[in-house]
């Protein structure tokens, strides 16, 4: 089974050849860092524009790296949402032509689910049931992941995601654009002890995540600071990702004990390649007795091969779509 996938949702342009066996014969991903860093963020319209630009002839760069002909594959996948519903059509409308086209099956994808499967495509021996934390720019959730398309979510943001309170951290802070990376760099060089920040709903009762608070506490203790150093910013970095992390190892730990059928504790989505917030989300599965699954840093951000993936998992079930299938800005799982 050979699937071609498409990912639009974000900034990030990404086509991608994945095999059912699990092999990517060939990808591409495409940032548009360099368009949205004058902007301090992801403006919708540019991005849309630049996947407009760049998508059909990396579709056609990427078969002809795996030298496939279109009539080649099995099946299309493209993302369908949630995302910037610009780039989101760009992608969609582009995968059902060419599935259309070829006369193939195309696969209308909930980005989410790509996120969800991706630990399925770097390690085979994950089975279902697992418990999923997926932490991105637009989501912080726990899910029980029971099967393909049936997802139980335990616990969602009641405000920001994790992803965006990395973001604005990097923004209070000076950090530059996109802000994730740069937050995790500035803490490993700084002293995570030194300013008291708040856990928000840390040991409550309640299953769900919040950021807002600590986001806000970030921004007051900088402004405060009468000379904001390079240390200051460090140390403020490291703060804010020892509080972020101690929220998601307590909620996650909640989860756990609400979700006990879990083969192994799964991490997914852009937040899920921070280094630091790895080993802390390994220590508590282990804690708890169970598998620990990670995938590679680069699956972990947005890109195509998960959603070819998801492709594979829905077409061997027959989960196929019709080509009018919608363009969602939202889609829960
Ligand atoms: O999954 P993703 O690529 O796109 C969405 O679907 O949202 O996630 C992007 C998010 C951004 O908020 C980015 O700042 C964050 O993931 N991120 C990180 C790191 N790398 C990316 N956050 C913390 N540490 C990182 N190393
Ligand atoms: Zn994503």
């Amino acid at each position: 089974m050979l699937i071609l996938g498409i990912e639009s949702s974000c900034d990030e342009t990404a086509v991608a050849l994945v095999r059912g066996d699990r092999s990517i014969v060939a990808q591409r991903i495409a940032s548009q860092d360099e368009a949205h860093r004058p902007f301090g963020g992801v403006v919708p319209e540019l991005a849309a524009r630049a996947h407009a630009e760049r998508l059909t002839p990396m579709v056609a760069e990427v078969l002809d790296e795996a030298g496939v002909a279109l009539a080649d594959v099995d099946a299309v996948a493209a993302t369908a949402g949630p995302g910037l519903i610009g780039g989101v059509m760009v992608g969609l409308v582009t995968g059902k032509a060419l599935a259309w086209g070829a006369g193939k099956p195309l696969l209308a994808i909930n980005h989410l689910e790509g996120h969800a499967l991706s630990p399925r495509l770097a390690d085979p021996a994950l089975q279902f049931p697992y418990l999923l934390l997926l932490v991105s720019g637009g989501h912080c959730q726990l899910l029980g992941v029971e099967g393909v398309g049936r997802y139980r979510r335990l616990a969602t943001t009641i405000d920001d995601a994790i992803g965006e309170a990395f973001d604005k951290t990097a923004k209070i802070l000076g950090l530059g654009f996109p802000g994730g990376p740069a937050v995790e760099r500035a803490a490993r060089s700084g002293d995570a002890r030194r300013f008291a920040l708040p856990r928000p709903l840390l040991g409550s009762a309640e299953p769900h995540f919040s950021f807002a608070g600590l986001k806000s506490a970030v921004l007051r203790q900088w402004a405060a600071l009468p000379d904001k150093t390079p240390t200051d910013r460090d140390d403020l970095a490291a703060g804010f990702q020892a509080a972020a992390t101690d929220c998601l190892v307590d909620r996650t730990a909640r989860a756990i004990a609400a979700f006990p059928q879990a083969t192994a504790l799964v991490v997914a989505g852009g937040v899920a390649s921070n280094q630091h917030i790895r080993a802390a989300l390994a220590a508590v599965a282990a804690a708890h007795g169970l598998g620990f699954v990670a995938p590679p840093l680069w699956l972990c951000t947005d890109n195509a091969a998960m959603i070819a993936w998801a492709g594979a998992e829905r077409l061997a079930l027959g989960l196929v779509d019709t080509l009018d299938a919608p363009a969602r800005p939202r889609w829960p799982l």
